[in-house]
């Protein structure tokens, strides 16, 4: 056989044996890149699985340490609060949003107290306590800016005050990381963190978050004034830039797997701490493919989340945080 008739590279080798390819492998995920997304509601000693998020729940108040329990086990570093409000609250200005004692502040100070290791992340938009379902004030049928900037700064301070360690701004109006930013800095909570929910997509892939939230039924027309278009890439670069000059310490891509390309341009760009958020759609979608039979489970789960990895986010929010780190803890060992 003739030298060179075969090829001297062989990407192959790399990939003979398990030993080499964890030796060449240039992403992992693990457990520290995890942040666990949970709701929960008013009453007592209930637990209901969202219809269409099989194995996600919403729990009642006295059901939330008990359920939170196995993230600390597993060392999930962060949750994601997000309250389920009765009807009854909602109101046209999101007013419960400010209530020191409403079910997001009463829920923060229990797991400050129970787990005070775990970060608090709050999402800030007025969305679960509207009548109308929109993340701001609607006046003549839009959502109006700086209105609604100034009650997502009392909500921020209102759920700071509380606990919560990291405010996430999910409502995507313009200004608001600086205003919060302000108004943290001068309650004295200058190390209260802001993650910004910097390119936040009109997506289709929230839709059962909004079951989960009962906000889905209530919200009137679309969210398409005030949340990116699908078709758009460099403004998503825009908007991370002023949430950076604005005060932001971390920023977030969202939804997660149809967006990968805005993460890796987002990370490459700033090289800010960078998060992306597998939304509900996207848990609903490998869901339904695992409960068919048409997905192996465990695979499909961590090869969708070390693509975040891979796109450059540093951590990824995620309803299969507790599979995923029990995956890795048990399984792979670390
Ligand atoms: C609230 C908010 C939404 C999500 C997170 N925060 C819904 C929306 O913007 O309508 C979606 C999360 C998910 O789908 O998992 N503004």
């Amino acid at each position: 056989m003739p030298v060179g008739h075969f090829p001297l590279s062989r990407p192959r080798r790399n990939r003979h044996d398990a030993a080499t390819r964890r030796l060449v492998a240039e992403n992992s995920l693990a457990v520290d890149n995890l942040i666990w997304p949970i709701f929960f509601t008013e009453g007592t000693d209930t637990v209901t699985e969202v219809a269409s998020m099989p194995g996600a729940h919403r729990v009642t108040l006295d059901r939330l340490a008990r359920h939170v329990e196995p993230a600390a086990r597993l060392g999930i570093p962060a949750l994601a609060l997000f309250p389920v409000t009765p009807t009854e609250v909602r109101d046209e200005r999101g007013t419960e949003a400010t209530n020191p004692d409403n079910l997001m502040c009463r829920a923060a100070r229990l797991l400050k107290q129970e787990f005070p290791d775990i970060a608090l992340i709050g999402d800030v938009a007025l969305d679960p306590y509207t009548s109308h379902g929109h993340d701001g004030l609607v006046k003549d049928g839009y959502v109006v800016n700086d209105a609604s900037v100034e009650i997502l700064v009392q909500q921020s301070v209102n759920q700071a005050l509380a606990g919560v360690d990291i405010i996430a701004p999910s409502d995507m109006m313009d200004g608001r990381i600086a205003a919060i930013r302000r108004a943290l800095d001068s309650n004295d909570l200058t190390n209260t963190r802001i993650m910004s929910y910097a390119a936040k997509y009109a997506s289709a892939f929230y839709g059962p978050f909004r079951d989960a939230l009962g906000s889905g039924s209530m919200l009137k027309g679309d969210k398409k004034t005030y949340q990116m278009d699908p078709a758009n890439s460099d403004e998503a670069l825009r908007e991370v830039e002023m949430d950076i000059a604005e005060g932001a310490d971390m920023v977030m891509v969202k939804p997660g797997m149809p967006y990968l390309d805005i993460i890796r341009r987002v990370r490459d760009t700033f090289s800010m701490p960078t998060f992306a958020y597998q939304v509900s759609g996207e848990y609903a979608m490998l869901m339904a493919a695992i409960n068919n039979g048409w997905l192996e489970r465990e695979r499909a789960i961590m090869e969708s989340l070390l693509a975040f990895r891979r796109a450059g986010a540093n951590g990824v929010l995620t309803y299969f945080a507790i599979e995923a780190a029990t995956t890795i803890r048990e399984t792979l060992g670390r």
